[in-house]
């Protein structure tokens, strides 16, 4: 077989060309980065991890109607997505405050917000991915008005899903970034949710316990990231058949 080809390279996901036009094929590394690539490892089986819980969200997100890249998971490492031209934007959207938050507003890490607050930033490592106003993305035609709108009515729907869907299983969502590309039906565009849905761009914490289950673990040193990632899939119940560890009894077939 041809070797496919390789479309861009990231800190943690590989794009290579699709099967069809318009298609990706989309690869979750196991390396972790943080603090724009200072602190680096690896750690064994996060893209695994990743890969089943970015499906597990996108596919949720389709079943309630929030249009997105997803098409199918592929293997154990790798999915189908559509191929979309990403607005240069971190999308953020909080509902207790911390990281960046806290610091910059002197606030304690898990104050609770008056309400899920949206915000920007500029996607560009070289800058360090600096906090935008709206009217920075508007004047420099990173997105038009019509897509903002659309962008923050799209992340607000997705904070509803994640945060029922993480409470459901006694898991608060602190906050999450995600990425919007947009897509062409013909002329017309269209934004959709793309790049990944995991732990690596959310903030979880266990209801009871307030235990940190997302990427700050790996960014200060908390304990093992698998273990945080491996729990939120398991209570989600999406953990990948060779991680399970559950003893299996013979079935009888009749
Ligand atoms: P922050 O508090 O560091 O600004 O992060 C807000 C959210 O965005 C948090 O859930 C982590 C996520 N995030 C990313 O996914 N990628 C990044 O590069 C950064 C800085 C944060």
């Amino acid at each position: 077989m041809a070797r496919r080809k390789k479309l861009y390279e990231g800190k943690a996901k590989v794009l290579y060309e699709g099967p069809e036009p318009g298609t990706i094929v989309q690869y979750f590394k196991d390396d972790a980065t943080a603090f724009n690539a200072e602190k680096k490892d690896v750690i064994d089986g996060k893209g695994v991890l990743n890969n089943r819980l970015s499906e597990f969200f996108m596919t949720g997100l389709t079943q309630i109607g929030v249009p997105n890249h997803f098409i199918k998971r592929l293997n154990m490492r790798e999915q189908l997505v559509r191929a979309a031209e990403i607005v240069p934007l971190e999308v953020i959207v909080r509902n207790y405050a911390a990281g960046s938050m806290a610091k910059r507003l002197g606030l304690e890490e898990g104050t609770r917000l008056p309400r899920p607050i949206v915000e920007f930033s500029y996607k560009d490592d070289a800058l360090g991915d600096p906090l935008v106003p709206e009217e920075y993305i508007i004047a420099f035609g990173w997105a038009s008005q019509q897509d903002m709108d659309d962008i923050v009515a799209m992340a607000l729907r997705v904070n509803d899903f994640m945060s029922g869907t993480m409470f459901g299983v006694g898991i608060k969502l602190i906050d999450f970034k995600i990425e919007f590309g947009r897509v062409y039906e013909g002329d017309f565009p269209r934004l959709i949710v793309a790049d990944e849905i995991s732990p690596d761009s959310c903030r979880l914490w266990d209801i009871e316990s307030g235990q940190k289950l997302d990427k700050d673990v790996f960014r200060h040193d908390l304990g093992n990231l698998n273990d945080a990632y491996t729990e939120v899939a398991r209570r989600l119940g999406v953990l990948p058949s060779n991680v399970t560890h559950a003893p299996t009894k013979p079935t009888l077939i009749n």
